[in-house]
């Protein structure tokens, strides 16, 4: 078999390891051996590109790895879950600065086509500005700046003459490659693109545009497959970009909005809007909640982005073990937006080994909830707030949510009466049939539990 056969073979079997690693993603359950199956695709495509192209300075691959994979190590040791969202927009942006870097260096290698030389100037565009995109979704979340969305008079105007700048620019790149000025004006060109198209953006929407950059990012890997030749490159780029903007049409599903309405309506930057509540707030101490779930014969847990803030996870697997001891049948609903990023609360439920099948979706649990005697919310607000129903001018009005109101009582865990991301008030919170249970989520359920014992 001659070496260009089995080298294009082995990326064929790279590619259809990568496809069948993202199917088995699509579940809880099969995540990790899906994950492994890539890897495993992006390890043979490694090797079989270092044997494939004459690369001669090998320590300096070396050196690389090792400093990338302590990078990684230390990164998947220390990061918190809650922190994952900015790491994810971390690598999303180091993504785009390598397509950039890959696109830039091809110029350095041929003497190379209009066509190539088009995809090296899409690789330094989409790589760039998903580079300083990135920084700024990461500055956003990680609230090192602001997370209100930064509005002027004129911005579109100012936007517009960017991408006219920034069309001419590449056109002049492409006509005289050799001439390197015009490749520096885009490049300085796509990272102020990247965050004048961010920073519009309230911090609330930061998980949506961090799916979307990491759809740029395997676009620019796309591209930089194309400016070198990469067979490999262009179909993990492909599959990049294709699932990042799948994912992102989902996330703006669940929140009932568009992708426009996301990137350009600056949301969080007005207050909250809507009519007051009426309607008392009603407390409940750990006794009280303790005398009506052991007469419950069926809970369902609503976990949010409080959940995961208070790493109540283990004792939300323990109050589920005590109760079905006590012959109460315990189900989870999982919003697909609750918390900060996709599959948030799968990834930390799972953390506690709370079985995959008690974790029911949306539409399934709603369905049920008249039955249901106790809905424990635990520090989730917008994904359970009636508002989206009952309040038209309200912000998140049509936002599909867990109708937790509709369950007998309702037992709201979180440590105050503060809002959550979204900004704006919870009638949830007033009706009759819900009982706040103040204070950190952990500290609220260890109380219950100790009550149990
Ligand atoms: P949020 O609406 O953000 O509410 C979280 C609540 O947790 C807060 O009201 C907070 O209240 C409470 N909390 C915080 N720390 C706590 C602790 N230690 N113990 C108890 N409670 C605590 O969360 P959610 O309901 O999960 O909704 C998610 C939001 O993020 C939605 O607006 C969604 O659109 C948005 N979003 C999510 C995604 C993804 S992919 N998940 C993507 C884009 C946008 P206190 O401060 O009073 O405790």
């Amino acid at each position: 078999m001659s070496t260009v056969l089995l080298i294009n073979l082995s990326y064929v079997i790279a590619a259809a390891l990568f496809v069948f690693g993202l199917k088995l993603l699509s579940s809880a359950a099969t995540a990790r051996r899906g994950n492994m199956i890539s890897a495993i695709g992006m390890l043979i495509a490694v090797i079989v590109t270092l044997l494939d192209q004459a690369i001669v300075e090998f320590q300096w691959i070396l050196l690389g790895v090792v400093i990338g994979a302590v990078i990684g190590a230390l990164g998947a040791r220390l990061v918190a879950m809650t922190a994952m969202p900015e790491m994810v927009a971390l690598f999303n942006g180091f993504g785009g600065l390598a397509s950039l870097l890959v696109g830039w260096a091809a110029l350095y290698e041929h003497q190379l086509g209009l066509f190539t030389l088009i995809t090296v100037a899409l690789s330094i565009l989409i790589g760039g500005l998903t580079f300083t995109g990135s920084m700024v979704a990461y500055g956003k979340l990680s609230e090192r700046i602001s997370g209100k969305p930064v509005l002027f008079t004129g911005q579109q105007v100012v936007n517009g003459a960017l991408v006219l700048a920034i069309l001419a620019s590449a056109a002049m790149f492409c006509m005289d490659p050799a001439d390197h000025t015009w490749l520096y004006v885009l490049i300085g060109l796509s990272f102020v693109f990247g965050i004048m198209a961010v920073i519009p953006i309230g911090g609330a929407d930061m998980p949506v545009v961090i799916s979307l950059l990491n759809s740029y990012s395997g676009l620019a890997a796309c591209a930089a497959g194309f400016a070198i030749g990469n067979m490999i490159l262009i179909v993990a780029g492909s599959l990049v970009g294709a699932s990042g903007i799948i994912l992102t049409q989902i996330m703006c599903k669940a929140m009932n909005r568009s992708l426009t309405n996301v990137l350009f309506s600056g949301f969080g930057s007005a207050s909250s809007g809507g009519t007051a509540i009426e309607g008392e707030v009603n407390p409940i101490d750990p006794q009280d909640a303790y005398y009506i779930l052991e007469a419950a014969s069926s809970v369902v847990v609503i976990p949010g982005y409080g959940m995961a803030v208070a790493q109540a996870q283990h004792a939300v697997k323990e109050l589920q073990e005590l109760l079905e001891e006590n012959g109460c049948e315990v189900v989870y609903g999982i919003h697909p937006v609750a918390g900060r990023m996709p599959g948030h609360m799968n990834v930390l439920l799972a953390e506690a080994d709370v079985s995959y099948d008690l974790l029911l979706e949306m539409d399934e649990i709603n369905a049920r909830m008249p039955t249901i005697d106790v809905a424990i919310v635990i520090g989730a607000n917008d994904v359970v707030n009636p508002a989206a129903k009952e309040v038209e001018d309200s912000p998140i009005y049509g936002m599909p949510i867990i109708s937790a109101d509709q369950a007998h009582t309702v037992f709201v865990l979180k440590r105050s009466m503060a809002s959550g991301f979204a900004g704006i008030d919870n009638p949830l919170f007033f009706k009759e049939n819900t009982r706040m249970l103040f204070g950190d989520a952990r500290e609220s359920l260890t109380q219950v539990i100790r009550e149990f014992e």
